[in-house]
Protein backbone atom coordinates (compact mmCIF):
# COMPACT_ATOMS: atom_id res chain seq x y z
CA UNK A 1 0.00 0.00 0.00
CA UNK A 2 1.21 3.64 -0.57
CA UNK A 3 1.27 6.45 1.36
CA UNK A 4 -1.31 7.86 -0.94
CA UNK A 5 -3.49 4.48 -0.20
CA UNK A 6 -3.12 4.75 3.07
CA UNK A 7 -4.42 8.24 3.22
CA UNK A 8 -7.83 7.34 1.06
CA UNK A 9 -8.09 4.16 3.51
CA UNK A 10 -7.81 6.18 6.72
CA UNK A 11 -10.43 9.05 5.47
CA UNK A 12 -13.15 6.54 4.96
CA UNK A 13 -13.00 5.28 8.13
CA UNK A 14 -16.23 6.87 9.53
CA UNK A 15 -15.85 9.75 11.93
CA UNK A 16 -19.46 9.32 13.46
CA UNK A 17 -20.11 5.60 14.69
CA UNK A 18 -23.17 5.70 13.54
CA UNK A 19 -22.00 7.09 10.57
CA UNK A 20 -25.33 5.88 7.59
CA UNK A 21 -22.04 4.11 5.20
CA UNK A 22 -21.26 1.69 8.38
CA UNK A 23 -24.91 0.72 8.98
CA UNK A 24 -27.68 2.05 6.90
CA UNK A 25 -30.22 3.86 8.54
CA UNK A 26 -31.89 1.77 10.97
CA UNK A 27 -29.55 2.06 14.17
CA UNK A 28 -31.19 4.59 16.64
CA UNK A 29 -28.88 4.72 19.27
CA UNK A 30 -25.85 3.21 20.53
CA UNK A 31 -26.91 0.96 23.87
CA UNK A 32 -23.23 -0.05 25.20
CA UNK A 33 -20.28 1.41 23.95
CA UNK A 34 -17.01 -0.19 23.44
CA UNK A 35 -15.13 1.09 26.20
CA UNK A 36 -18.20 0.28 28.38
CA UNK A 37 -18.93 -3.19 27.26
CA UNK A 38 -15.01 -3.69 27.40
CA UNK A 39 -14.54 -2.79 31.05
CA UNK A 40 -17.93 -4.92 31.85
CA UNK A 41 -16.18 -7.94 30.00
CA UNK A 42 -12.83 -7.71 32.23
CA UNK A 43 -14.79 -7.61 35.18
CA UNK A 44 -17.25 -10.89 33.80
CA UNK A 45 -13.47 -12.70 33.66
CA UNK A 46 -12.06 -12.14 36.51
CA UNK A 47 -15.93 -13.37 38.56
CA UNK A 48 -15.17 -16.26 36.17
CA UNK A 49 -11.78 -16.69 37.21
CA UNK A 50 -12.89 -16.47 40.69
CA UNK A 51 -15.73 -18.72 40.84
CA UNK A 52 -13.98 -21.68 39.07
CA UNK A 53 -11.01 -23.00 41.49
CA UNK A 54 -10.75 -26.26 40.09
CA UNK A 55 -11.75 -28.84 37.46
CA UNK A 56 -11.89 -28.61 34.30
CA UNK A 57 -13.90 -25.33 32.50
CA UNK A 58 -15.18 -25.86 29.18
CA UNK A 59 -16.56 -22.75 27.31
CA UNK A 60 -19.43 -23.38 25.50
CA UNK A 61 -19.83 -20.46 22.85
CA UNK A 62 -23.63 -20.39 21.33
CA UNK A 63 -22.93 -19.49 17.59
CA UNK A 64 -22.96 -16.74 16.28
CA UNK A 65 -24.28 -14.54 18.36
CA UNK A 66 -21.76 -15.79 21.09
CA UNK A 67 -18.75 -15.47 18.58
CA UNK A 68 -16.92 -11.78 19.77
CA UNK A 69 -17.86 -12.11 22.98
CA UNK A 70 -16.68 -15.53 23.61
CA UNK A 71 -13.56 -14.08 21.87
CA UNK A 72 -12.99 -11.29 24.36
CA UNK A 73 -14.28 -12.64 27.35
CA UNK A 74 -11.77 -15.79 27.42
CA UNK A 75 -9.08 -13.79 27.37
CA UNK A 76 -9.82 -12.39 30.73
CA UNK A 77 -10.77 -15.62 32.29
CA UNK A 78 -6.95 -16.28 34.21
CA UNK A 79 -7.56 -20.68 34.59
CA UNK A 80 -6.87 -23.32 32.12
CA UNK A 81 -9.91 -24.00 29.75
CA UNK A 82 -11.08 -25.19 26.63
CA UNK A 83 -13.30 -23.53 24.23
CA UNK A 84 -16.05 -25.31 22.02
CA UNK A 85 -18.87 -24.14 20.36
CA UNK A 86 -22.46 -25.24 19.69
CA UNK A 87 -25.40 -23.80 16.97
CA UNK A 88 -28.54 -23.72 17.94
CA UNK A 89 -31.14 -22.16 15.52
CA UNK A 90 -33.97 -19.88 16.80
CA UNK A 91 -35.22 -16.83 14.97
CA UNK A 92 -34.88 -16.86 11.17
CA UNK A 93 -34.88 -13.41 10.04
CA UNK A 94 -37.36 -12.20 12.38
CA UNK A 95 -37.27 -9.98 15.45
CA UNK A 96 -39.32 -12.29 17.25
CA UNK A 97 -38.52 -15.53 19.08
CA UNK A 98 -40.42 -18.15 17.03
CA UNK A 99 -40.05 -20.94 19.70
CA UNK A 100 -38.66 -23.26 17.57
CA UNK A 101 -34.92 -24.42 19.02
CA UNK A 102 -32.85 -26.81 16.57
CA UNK A 103 -29.37 -27.66 17.62
CA UNK A 104 -27.61 -27.25 14.09
CA UNK A 105 -24.17 -27.90 15.74
CA UNK A 106 -22.95 -30.64 18.30
CA UNK A 107 -20.20 -30.14 20.15
CA UNK A 108 -17.14 -32.99 20.03
CA UNK A 109 -16.37 -32.56 23.26
CA UNK A 110 -16.67 -34.93 25.65
CA UNK A 111 -19.32 -32.83 28.56
CA UNK A 112 -19.35 -35.70 31.26
CA UNK A 113 -17.58 -34.36 34.57
CA UNK A 114 -16.66 -31.28 32.85
CA UNK A 115 -17.67 -27.42 34.59
CA UNK A 116 -19.96 -25.94 31.38
CA UNK A 117 -19.93 -22.35 30.97
CA UNK A 118 -22.50 -21.97 28.47
CA UNK A 119 -21.75 -18.25 26.41
CA UNK A 120 -25.53 -16.54 24.90
CA UNK A 121 -25.16 -13.18 23.19
CA UNK A 122 -28.97 -12.02 24.69
CA UNK A 123 -31.56 -14.07 26.82
CA UNK A 124 -35.07 -13.21 25.62
CA UNK A 125 -37.59 -15.58 26.00
CA UNK A 126 -35.21 -17.86 27.19
CA UNK A 127 -36.43 -20.80 25.29
CA UNK A 128 -32.75 -21.36 23.59
CA UNK A 129 -31.44 -22.23 26.72
CA UNK A 130 -33.63 -23.66 28.37
CA UNK A 131 -33.83 -26.27 26.02
CA UNK A 132 -29.90 -26.68 25.70
CA UNK A 133 -29.72 -26.77 29.49
CA UNK A 134 -32.40 -29.98 29.75
CA UNK A 135 -30.41 -31.34 26.34
CA UNK A 136 -26.68 -30.85 27.90
CA UNK A 137 -27.72 -31.66 31.27
CA UNK A 138 -28.28 -35.35 30.34
CA UNK A 139 -24.47 -35.57 29.56
CA UNK A 140 -23.59 -35.51 33.08
CA UNK A 141 -21.30 -32.64 33.25
CA UNK A 142 -20.16 -31.56 36.64
CA UNK A 143 -22.13 -27.86 36.26
CA UNK A 144 -23.48 -25.94 33.79
CA UNK A 145 -23.37 -21.98 34.11
CA UNK A 146 -25.16 -19.50 31.90
CA UNK A 147 -22.78 -16.24 31.19
CA UNK A 148 -24.82 -13.82 28.76
CA UNK A 149 -23.59 -10.20 27.97
CA UNK A 150 -26.94 -9.38 28.06
CA UNK A 151 -29.92 -10.06 29.79
CA UNK A 152 -33.61 -8.41 28.71
CA UNK A 153 -35.07 -10.15 32.41
CA UNK A 154 -38.49 -10.91 30.17
CA UNK A 155 -37.19 -14.97 30.08
CA UNK A 156 -40.69 -16.47 31.59
CA UNK A 157 -39.62 -20.22 29.95
CA UNK A 158 -35.53 -20.20 31.82
CA UNK A 159 -35.82 -21.76 35.12
CA UNK A 160 -32.23 -21.90 35.09
CA UNK A 161 -30.79 -18.92 36.90
CA UNK A 162 -28.49 -17.03 34.42
CA UNK A 163 -25.03 -16.68 36.93
CA UNK A 164 -23.00 -14.30 34.60
CA UNK A 165 -24.68 -11.14 32.93
CA UNK A 166 -22.91 -8.68 31.78
CA UNK A 167 -25.50 -6.01 31.22
CA UNK A 168 -29.57 -5.76 32.17
CA UNK A 169 -30.70 -4.99 28.65
CA UNK A 170 -34.02 -3.01 27.83
CA UNK A 171 -36.65 -4.49 26.07
CA UNK A 172 -35.06 -3.20 22.34
CA UNK A 173 -34.31 -5.16 19.79
CA UNK A 174 -30.31 -4.84 19.98
CA UNK A 175 -27.69 -5.45 17.29
CA UNK A 176 -24.14 -5.40 17.22
CA UNK A 177 -20.27 -7.09 18.85
CA UNK A 178 -22.09 -10.20 17.76
CA UNK A 179 -25.93 -9.51 17.71
CA UNK A 180 -27.66 -9.61 14.61
CA UNK A 181 -30.62 -8.64 12.64
CA UNK A 182 -31.24 -11.11 9.71
CA UNK A 183 -27.54 -11.18 9.52
CA UNK A 184 -26.59 -7.99 9.45
CA UNK A 185 -24.28 -5.67 12.10
CA UNK A 186 -22.52 -8.57 13.67
CA UNK A 187 -19.43 -6.36 13.25
CA UNK A 188 -20.25 -3.68 15.03
CA UNK A 189 -17.92 -3.13 17.83
CA UNK A 190 -20.93 -1.65 19.73
CA UNK A 191 -24.78 -3.01 20.90
CA UNK A 192 -26.95 -0.72 19.30
CA UNK A 193 -30.77 -0.24 19.38
CA UNK A 194 -32.30 -0.93 16.26
CA UNK A 195 -35.50 1.61 15.19
P1 LIG B 1 -34.53 -16.64 23.34
O1 LIG B 1 -34.55 -18.11 23.08
O2 LIG B 1 -35.85 -15.99 23.06
O3 LIG B 1 -33.98 -16.27 24.69
O4 LIG B 1 -33.62 -16.01 22.23
C1 LIG B 1 -32.25 -16.04 22.31
C2 LIG B 1 -31.61 -15.76 20.97
O5 LIG B 1 -32.41 -14.90 20.15
C3 LIG B 1 -30.31 -15.02 21.20
O6 LIG B 1 -29.24 -15.92 21.27
C4 LIG B 1 -30.21 -14.14 20.00
O7 LIG B 1 -29.55 -14.82 18.96
C5 LIG B 1 -31.64 -13.88 19.59
N1 LIG B 1 -32.09 -12.57 20.12
C6 LIG B 1 -32.95 -12.35 21.14
N2 LIG B 1 -33.11 -11.03 21.36
C7 LIG B 1 -32.35 -10.41 20.45
C8 LIG B 1 -32.05 -9.02 20.16
O8 LIG B 1 -32.53 -8.06 20.79
N3 LIG B 1 -31.19 -8.78 19.14
C9 LIG B 1 -30.60 -9.79 18.41
N4 LIG B 1 -30.82 -11.08 18.65
C10 LIG B 1 -31.70 -11.39 19.65
MG1 LIG C 1 -29.21 -14.74 16.81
Amino acid sequence: MTADQRADASSLAPADPLDSRLLGRAVKRIAYDRETIARRVREMGAEITAAYPDGDLLVLGLLKGSFIFLADLVREIQRPLHVDFLVASSYGAGTVSSGNVRLVYDPETKLEGKHILLVEDIVDTGRTLSTLIELLSARNPASIEICALLHKHIATELHHPTKFIGFDAPNEFLVGYGLDHAENFRHLPYVASLQ
